[in-house]
């Protein structure tokens, strides 16, 4: 199998059957940012309500960045890790009073941004702007792990050097948004955690944990 055959695959299922979510009715950086860090820790159907009232309060990144800090905790209240909805004030307003109104287009340079670590970096660099680079979160160690026989444990120090490495060959260079975000709705539907069915996968015959059985031995992770 080649790296194409598995990137028309991937991305043929993902425009069939990719999910229809409100942060993907466009690539807008301010939209996917805010919902990538509203994602970081919490899920799909728990967001979506939470997404669609931020942005009908602040439609904008300007009207964000003109926000009063009680009412941004106030939106986030039930979200909880509240050092989130913090530096996304604080990312408004570096980005409107000192960048006069431009994003960062890299996963590195985003990164310098307050709250925005490797995962938000390579989404939003992806997503928003075209960066060929991974968004790595639990869905792509799992899914890669598996297609891949990644043995390092996911909660290791090596773990994010080790999947980078590995996924970065196989994004495509003309959609590395569509590709990071087909593998997640992977991640959340054929290639689960408890209750995989990878023998329907779109990507089962790219899947080498499968094709050997091993599928409940990956990803590798250690007890805390
Ligand atoms: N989880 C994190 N980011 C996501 C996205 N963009 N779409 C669906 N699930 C996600």
């Amino acid at each position: 199998a080649t790296i194409k055959q598995f990137q028309d695959t991937l991305l043929g299922w993902y425009d069939a059957h990719g999910r229809a979510l409100p942060w993907r009715r466009d690539h807008a950086p301010y939209h996917v940012w805010l919902s990538e860090v509203m994602l970081q820790q919490t899920g799909v159907q728990t967001v979506i309500p939470y997404y669609e009232r931020w942005l009908a309060h602040w439609p904008t990144l300007t009207d964000l960045a003109a926000a009063d800090e009680a009412a941004v905790l106030k939106e986030w209240a039930g979200l909880g890790y509240y050092s989130r909805a913090r530096n996304l004030l604080k990312t408004a307003q570096i980005i409107t009073q000192e960048r006069g109104g431009q994003w960062p287009t890299t996963a590195a340079g985003l990164k310098q941004l307050p709250g925005i670590g490797d995962y938000v970096a390579g989404a939003v660099a992806s997503i928003a702007f075209g960066e060929p680079v991974p968004a790595i979160d639990g869905n792509a160690y799992r899914v890669f792990a598996r297609l891949l026989l990644i043995d390092t444990d996911i909660r290791s120090g090596a773990a994010q050097r080790v999947f980078r490495a590995a996924i970065t060959p196989l994004i495509p260079q003309d959609r590395p948004g569509d590709f990071n975000q087909a593998v997640m709705d992977l991640g959340s539907s054929y290639m689960t955690a408890k209750h995989p069915d990878s023998a329907h996968s779109p990507v089962a015959a790219f899947d080498a944990a499968y094709q050997q059985g091993v599928t409940d031995q990956y990803p590798v992770k250690s007890a805390k």
